[in-house]
């Protein structure tokens, strides 16, 4: 069902917890890592959409070794500030990773539920590596014990916005990280 939308607040009034230099420079640091790292190698970058579809395009641009994209999807948050802890794949991948060097790429790992459903699901898969990349990393919300090979930034537990990042789908187009207020997310 969709959800009305017009009462939220402008971006532009909201904190910047991460500007758009500071994500661009750890991103492509993040890139050069990746690329050390599979030196030689290709791989398989899945992005879970909708959130890391901005960063995956970014990272992936920073990676200088050959690499190819899929995608899956899962239930969202959808209005809601908190997960239900129910996870349900709406998108699988479109193509084998059976002995392939795997990347999840996730816009933030919080709960952990997410990302431990979707590496248990691609293990079974049988790639030949599988590691997981985050623009962001919130450890004290972890529900369960997962975490990232590659973050670009570890934050405080709060609710934020921008760089593909949503609250009820809107602001996912703001260049840069921002605090969304907690007034608003209550109405
Ligand atoms: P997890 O399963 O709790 O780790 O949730 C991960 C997903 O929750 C992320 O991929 C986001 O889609 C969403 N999420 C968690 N925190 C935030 C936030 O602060 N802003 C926007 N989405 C968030």
């Amino acid at each position: 069902m969709p959800t009305s939308t017009s009462k939220l607040p402008p971006a532009s009034g909201m904190p910047v917890l991460i500007s758009q230099q500071q994500i661009a420079d750890r991103v492509a640091a993040l890139g050069q890592d990746i690329t050390t790292d599979y030196a030689g190698k290709s791989i398989v970058l899945i992005g879970v959409l909708k959130g890391a579809a901005i960063f995956l395009s970014d990272l992936a641009r920073s990676i200088k070794v050959d690499a190819t994209f899929d995608f899956v999807a899962v239930s969202s948050y959808g209005r809601a500030r908190v997960s239900s802890g129910a996870v349900k794949l709406i998108k699988d991948i479109d193509d084998p990773i059976e002995g392939k060097h795997v990347i999840l790429v996730e816009d933030i790992l919080d709960t952990g539920l997410t990302m431990s459903y979707l590496r248990g699901l691609m293990l079974q898969h049988k790639p030949a590596s599988l590691k997981i990349a985050t623009c962001l990393d919130k450890p004290d919300r972890r529900l369960v014990p997962i975490e990232a090979d590659y973050v670009a930034f570890k934050i405080p537990n709060h609710f934020v916005i921008g760089y593909g990042m949503d609250y009820a789908e809107v602001y996912r187009n703001i260049e840069d990280i921002r605090l969304f207020p907690e007034e608003a997310a209550r109405n």
